[in-house]
């Protein structure tokens, strides 16, 4: 049996970024994987969050994945808070992650590089994420390139839990697609597109209207060559413009070079414009019907309680292997 579980931060607005590394790939990957989508509102507050703004960002972000096309009756949308068996199972992986490991991970650095005081659930934040992905016996992880290194380590420590305590859990595999999984910053090509980058016209948010839209394309970095050619090496600026075409057009990259053989920049970024207007204007209608809705309340919850069946099962598994004593009923 193959299994999907992931899930996008409600930390900040959603950008094109989470979008072609995380969204769409769960759009696509839900009718071939039995899959879990998750708010990860734990993750979000290992840095401060005005409450208020979480809570209507876990909704947004729950709506926006509505919206985009996950299909809530086949695959369960919960909030990580609402299943209780992950902060329970976040304490397991916390005995079995090493300092040492939790200390080498590149966002946890990248992160207390820009911040005074840093707490110290953002250090063992990966534990949780392992968590997250254990309880459910996910047998794949689409996520951005990101993630890949929090990935590995959620492979290890179930490595390490199976070896001591005998077989628990499934070692998960990520999906990394190759178009997609690294959307840049429209501004500089070597930096992640990312909603904490100061630029607002470094990224693209799906609720951007057409015309910001078409304004942070027309101002988006480019090259003096003057030619639409896909090469992260040479022109890596046009290859991100390149990328972020096929993510919304679903167009192989070769075909997309072909199209804009001899074109300039312009006729380029006014299609691109055009390109991704299409598949996020009726994202943002759908979205806007879905958010005021006390429908999704009620996804929400339904969510939680199919989860919970699954996650507290293999929670109670893990909790007797390590020797806790287990009631039935729990
Ligand atoms: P988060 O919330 O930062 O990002 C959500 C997903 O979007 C991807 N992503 C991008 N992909 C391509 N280009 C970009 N510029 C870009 N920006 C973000 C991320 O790689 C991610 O897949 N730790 C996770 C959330 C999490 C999780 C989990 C994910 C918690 N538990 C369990 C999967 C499974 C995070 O912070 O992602």
């Amino acid at each position: 049996m193959k299994r999907i579980l992931s899930g996008i931060k409600p930390s900040g607005d959603l950008n094109i970024g989470g979008y072609g590394g995380a969204l769409s790939q769960f759009v696509k990957y839900q009718h071939e994987y039995e899959s879990y989508f998750f708010i990860p509102d734990l993750h979000a507050v290992t840095v401060y969050q005005d409450p208020r703004e979480l809570h209507e960002r876990s909704r947004e972000i729950a709506a926006y994945y509505i919206a985009a096309g996950i299909d809530h009756d086949k695959s369960p949308i919960f909030l990580q808070s609402q299943v209780s068996a992950h902060a329970q199972m976040g304490w397991l992986m916390e005995t079995q992650a090493h300092y040492g490991e939790l200390g080498r991970m590149t966002q946890f650095k990248e992160k207390t590089d820009s911040q005074d005081s840093v707490s110290s659930a953002l250090f063992t934040y990966p534990a949780l994420m392992a968590a997250d992905i254990l309880l459910y016996q996910a047998t794949h992880v689409p996520v951005g390139d990101d993630q890949k290194q929090h990935l590995e380590l959620t492979r290890d420590l179930a490595q390490r839990f199976n070896n001591r305590y005998g077989h628990t859990f499934t070692l998960p595999e990520p999906i990394i697609t190759e178009i997609g999984s690294r959307i840049m910053s429209l501004d500089d090509p070597s930096r992640k597109m990312s909603k904490s980058n100061p630029n607002q016209n470094s990224y693209i948010l799906l609720q951007d209207s057409p015309e910001s839209i078409r304004k942070k394309l027309a101002r988006a970095v480019t090259d003096s060559e003057g030619l639409v050619r896909y090469d992260w090496e040479q022109k890596p600026a046009i290859s991100n413009l390149i990328e972020i075409y096929a993510v919304f057009s679903g167009e192989p990259v070769e075909e997309i070079e072909q199209r804009y053989t001899g074109q300039g920049y312009g006729v380029f970024k006014k299609e691109l414009t055009e390109v991704v207007v299409a598949k996020l204007v009726p994202i943002q209608q759908r979205f806007s019907e879905i958010i005021g809705s006390s429908e999704l309340d009620q996804i929400l919850r339904r969510g939680a309680e199919q989860a919970s069946m699954i996650a507290d099962k293999t929670l109670r598994q893990a909790a007797k292997a390590m020797g806790f004593i287990v009631s039935h009923e729990q």
